[in-house]
């Protein structure tokens, strides 16, 4: 995608990504005899996880995918939600299963990351797929650290060589993404809370990938002017009128003049991730019940 700023346009690319699936899944549904199906657990109500799974299941009608999302109170059991994920293992019409994170206090996450089946992990979260990726072996990988290097990718950001900078060690992006970035022979730093001296770090990162969780904690004091800066953050916050938006984790305003490019918050990582579990899906859906990701 040719560059017209120096914004990484997530969600263009999200839109062109979609409309490549749906011709993929038009394609492959006359062998398969069913559409693909993604069901995406939900548990609680927590506004912004409701937000996003909203988002999921319009991205899946737009390309074709069944949703077999289901929606439960927030005091339903370990045991009630290890069921219903081992019905889903068994259904065949159900290609891709998610457990939208974060869960209750009552829930043990990890646990129920385990009961999915690997090749139905449209999350790329079970341990089997983490270690495929440790190990470099092909499997399904986290949606979010995979729509960022697709990002990069498609505005020919050379990675080979270059200092990468995560800051965020969460299962669900930072260590996945140091992984992936490292499969792109970069070199790469994991900076978290406890790092000492995050700014001479972050001062020497061709590309800094934020995901913290603090809203516009990276300043451009912290950035090496023309690093390609990627923000993962997705932070609600309020104006002074009381009137909500959503920011990242980079003060983008004071930074964008000094990266050479820049995801913007909203429009960049948010919608890559929505993009890269809809692949995730189509691509367990092609491979049919033969998946074995080993090849
Ligand atoms: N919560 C916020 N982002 C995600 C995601 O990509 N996957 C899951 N399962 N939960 C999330």
């Amino acid at each position: 995608m040719p560059p017209s700023s120096h914004l990484l346009d997530g969600k263009a690319l999200s839109q062109k990504i979609q409309l490549e699936l749906k011709a993929q899944v038009d394609a492959l549904q006359p062998q398969m005899g069913r559409p693909p199906g993604l069901a995406v657990l939900m548990v609680g109500d927590n506004p912004a996880s409701a937000a996003y799974v909203r988002n999921k299941e319009r991205a899946c009608a737009r390309v074709g995918i069944n949703s077999y999302g289901q929606h439960f109170p927030a005091e339903t059991s370990q045991v009630e939600l290890t069921a219903v994920i081992h019905r889903l293992n068994q259904d065949p019409n159900v290609d891709g299963i998610l457990v939208q994170l974060p869960l209750p206090p009552h829930l043990d996450a990890e646990a129920l990351l385990y009961e999915i089946a690997p090749d139905k992990d449209a999350d790329g979260l079970h341990p089997l797929n983490l270690g495929r990726l440790v190990r470099g072996e092909t499997g399904l990988r986290s949606c979010t650290p995979a729509g960022v290097m697709r990002l990069l990718e498609t505005y020919d950001v050379s990675l080979v060589g270059k200092r990468a900078v995560v800051l965020g060690r969460s299962i669900l992006v930072g260590k996945p993404m140091a992984l992936m970035l490292l499969e792109a022979n970069a070199t790469v730093t994991i900076a978290h809370s406890k790092t000492e001296e995050i700014a001479k770090l972050t001062q020497s990162a061709d590309i800094l990938v934020a995901a913290i969780g603090r809203p516009g904690y990276v300043t451009a004091d912290m950035v090496k002017p023309g690093a390609v800066v990627v923000d993962v953050g997705i932070n609600r916050v309020e104006d002074s009128a009381g009137k909500a938006r959503l920011v990242g984790d980079v003060d983008f305003a004071k930074v964008e003049s000094k990266a050479s490019l820049i995801t913007p918050v909203p429009g960049g990582i948010g919608p890559m991730t929505v993009a890269m579990l809809l692949y995730n899906t189509v691509w367990s859906y092609s491979q049919g019940s033969k998946a074995s990701y080993n090849s």
